[in-house]
């Protein structure tokens, strides 16, 4: 597996999932244990677990937008 091999996915109204060999580090640059292929990282700031998510997203009613903009349709001004 390579870099090349790494997914970051958004989930519906959830978190980052993270698919592949990936190194999580902190704003410090030390490295959290990651015993896992697939992790999920927190995207709507309320995990007790940062970076990753804990599901209080659901509790929370965490909205969230997943589709990817073309550049054509963000260089668009709203109508
Ligand atoms: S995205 Fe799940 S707790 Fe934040």
């Amino acid at each position: 597996m390579t870099d090349a091999d790494v997914t970051i996915t958004p989930l519906e109204n959830g978190p980052y999932l993270v698919k592949g060999p990936v190194t999580v580090l902190d704003a410090d640059g030390s490295a959290y244990e990651v015993d896992r292929s697939t992790i999920a990282l927190c995207r709507c700031g309320g995990s007790t677990s940062k970076p990753f998510c804990d599901g209080t997203h659901s509790k929370m009613g965490f909205d969230a937008a997943e589709r990817a903009v073309r550049e054509t349709d963000a260089n668009k001004p709203p109508q």
